[in-house]
């Protein structure tokens, strides 16, 4: 059986999941819009993650026998000033998520919730996972710049990044 506290919690991680989700699906239509096909599969991919992190913590809600609450979200960004602007705001609410995840599993194990903190653990190497896929696109920027083809080469990158996403079990 959940604590308050940790079921509490537990719905605001919910809430960050879905926003997540929503806000990928803000950068995947705006690449769309950009003509960044490859960035675009990579932010659809990523935004069905995030729904699917969201549905894992419903459900494990749901399964201990809390009460979980299924979170009205905020309109996301719709405009970013370059694809790199767009991944540096993605890994700055990825890092965001990651100080939620570990204050939740530190409280669980507080609490003594085992089961809380062992359910918890999948998201924090799915945290870590997400961060460096992120830093990697970010650091071929840092290589081979803006420019002419650079672009182009990113999104490629971020197409393959996607199609192994989806190839991915969860
Ligand atoms: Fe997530
Ligand atoms: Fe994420």
């Amino acid at each position: 059986m959940l604590s308050k506290n940790v079921n509490s919690k537990l719905n605001e991680q919910i809430k960050h999941e879905a926003e997540a989700s929503q806000i990928y699906l803000g950068m995947a239509v705006w690449s769309d819009i950009e003509a960044l096909g490859g960035a675009s599969e990579f932010f659809y991919a990523q935004s069905e993650e995030e729904r699917e992190h969201m549905l894992k913590i419903v459900r494990f809600v749901s399964g201990v026998g809390g009460e979980a609450v299924i979170p009205s979200t905020s309109t996301p960004p719709a405009k970013y000033k370059s694809l790199k602007d767009a991944l540096e705001k993605a890994l700055m609410n990825e890092k965001n998520v990651t100080a939620s995840i570990n204050k939740l599993t530190s409280l669980a194990l507080t609490e003594k919730d085992h089961a809380s903190y062992n359910f918890l653990q999948w998201f924090v190497n799915e945290q870590l996972e997400e961060e460096q896929q992120i830093q990697s696109i970010l650091t071929r920027f840092e290589l081979i710049g803006e420019e002419g083809m650079a672009i182009h080469s990113i999104d490629k990158m971020m197409e393959e990044m996607a199609s192994k996403s989806v190839e991915k079990p969860t």
